[in-house]
């Protein structure tokens, strides 16, 4: 049997936990990160020695040296967004080319899908999701459905021309019938998407199997989640959902790797929880505790730059989140921004109907009836900044970690204390699980 020297890491909540930095950290541990669901309508900001890079559709391991990037099959790529970060990441001087690898079954997003989810979107008696517009619902759709174009299609020009000609017909019609949409050309899409296709056509391959291989040859490989748990479209607050799957089975659908071959699952969570676009959120704070989360927490989109909700750590939520994706080791990212509360309440349980329950809700209306049960914990009130060893952590920090852990019934493996790569924190018995997961830390 080959050695399972893989991780799935993902988020825990409803995105934007901190993925992107924790993948960046870890990649020194890794040779290949590959990206199993979603597409551009992720954001994921890296920070190195004070430079910023936002990653959208390439895994943040292209930006180690050697670290190979591969884009699965589970993915929707929009050839445009992957070219423009491919040229973004070439000017800033990473050398892609030969370091990045596109899978041949991935689905590809085309204009149509945008024009389709901005009007439905807008549409009177449709239930307004607050997506990023990115056409990422109904490229799924068209995937589902058994009508979508494939990367390896895109490369056929014959095969793009006809399938761009049939699809225009189509969505046209229904986007106008519906929703009164001015139409979109199809030569015009034809003519620039052919351009594409050839400058998409060095990057791609059969991702399944060049995964596959490296692991045999011994190579390690990290799985980088997007979105997260509760975005799920099987497990998440649905319809408030993305249309992928983002929790663990997404790593083996997503990508051809069996799930014999996932070594761990580690959840990326805040110490506190956001949430971006619309949807239920039972610890979201309305007043000025929650203005100063976003404050301190710069808690704006790195895709849309939507203002994130903010509220309580909400550990029902993340129990059902372990639960769902089997995660052994969590990360607990944005400690520092709590560094000035004199008081953190922890949601524990729900009380629905007067009753205290574990259970998380099926349907919206479970989660409108959904009273917040808390815990309040002393804050620290100092500053933890970049802090780098846990016994230097407040011992009132300490304890807020230690709750969580023991409340969520997943150990801590790392703790994040700020933005950069080195404001990070590896636990003892984390990192000796790293020595077997992954290559030496150089
Ligand atoms: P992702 O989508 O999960 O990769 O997360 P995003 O990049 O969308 O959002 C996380 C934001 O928090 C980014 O701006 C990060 O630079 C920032 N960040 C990550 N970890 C920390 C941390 O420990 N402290 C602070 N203050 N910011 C962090
Ligand atoms: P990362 O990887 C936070 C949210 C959108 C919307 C819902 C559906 O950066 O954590 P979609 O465009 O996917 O159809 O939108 O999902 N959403 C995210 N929220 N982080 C993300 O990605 C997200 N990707 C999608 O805001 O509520
Ligand atoms: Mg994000």
């Amino acid at each position: 049997m080959t050695q399972r020297k893989s991780a799935v890491i993902l988020g825990a909540q409803w995105g934007d936990e901190g993925k992107g930095k924790i993948v960046d950290v870890l990649s020194e541990r890794f040779n290949v990160v590959a990206r199993y669901a979603g597409g551009h309508n992720a954001g994921h900001t890296v920070i190195i020695s004070g430079k910023k890079y936002v990653l959208h559709l390439i895994p943040c391991g292209v930006l180690r040296p050697g670290c190979l990037g591969v884009i699965g099959n589970g993915v929707v790529l929009d050839p445009l967004a992957f070219l423009n970060e491919v040229k973004m990441l070439k000017e800033t001087g990473l050398p892609v080319d030969g370091q990045l690898f596109v899978s041949d079954r991935a689905q590809v997003i085309l204009p149509y899908h945008r024009m389709i989810e901005l009007a439905a979107e807008n549409a009177p008696g449709r239930t307004k999701i607050g997506t990023t517009s990115r056409g990422i619902g109904p490229a799924y759709e068209d995937k589902m459905h058994r009508n979508g174009l494939r990367v390896i299609d895109l490369l056929n020009h014959s095969l793009l021309r006809t399938h761009i000609q049939n699809a225009c017909h189509e969505k046209n019609t229904i986007a106008h019938a519906l929703f009164g949409t001015e139409p979109l050309d199809p030569k015009q899409m034809y003519e620039e998407y052919a351009r594409y296709s050839d400058q998409v056509a060095p990057y791609v391959t059969d991702t399944a199997e060049l995964l596959n291989r490296s692991m045999k040859e011994g190579k390690s490989i990290m799985f980088e989640g997007a979105q997260g748990a509760l975005l799920d479209i099987d497990h998440g607050t649905y319809p408030f959902v993305t249309s992928s799957s983002s929790t663990a089975g997404g790593a083996v659908i997503g990508t051809g790797i069996g799930p014999t071959m996932i070594g761990t699952v580690i959840g990326v969570t805040k110490a506190y929880v956001t949430r971006v676009g619309e949807g239920p959120f039972p610890t979201e704070l309305h007043g000025e505790v929650g203005e100063e989360l976003r404050r301190r927490g710069q808690e704006y989109g790195a895709s849309t730059g939507r203002p994130r909700r903010c509220g309580w750590m909400d550990l029902p939520l993340l129990r059902y989140s372990n639960m769902i994706n089997g995660t052994e080791w969590l990360v607990v990212t944005k400690m520092d921004v709590l560094d000035t509360l004199e008081e953190i309440p922890v949601c524990t349980s729900y009380k629905i109907n007067g009753k205290v329950t574990d259970m998380i809700p099926a349907d919206m209306r479970g989660f409108e009836s959904i009273e917040p049960v808390y815990t309040t914990l002393k804050g620290w009130n100092s500053s933890t900044e970049g802090i780098t060893d846990f016994e230097k952590l407040p011992k009132l920090a300490q304890d807020y970690l230690n709750f969580i852990e023991k409340e969520s019934g997943a150990k801590i493996g790392m703790v994040s204390t700020g933005p950069d790569r080195d404001q990070t924190m590896t636990l003892p018995s984390f990192a000796t699980t790293l020595d077997t997961l992954g290559k030496a830390a150089s």
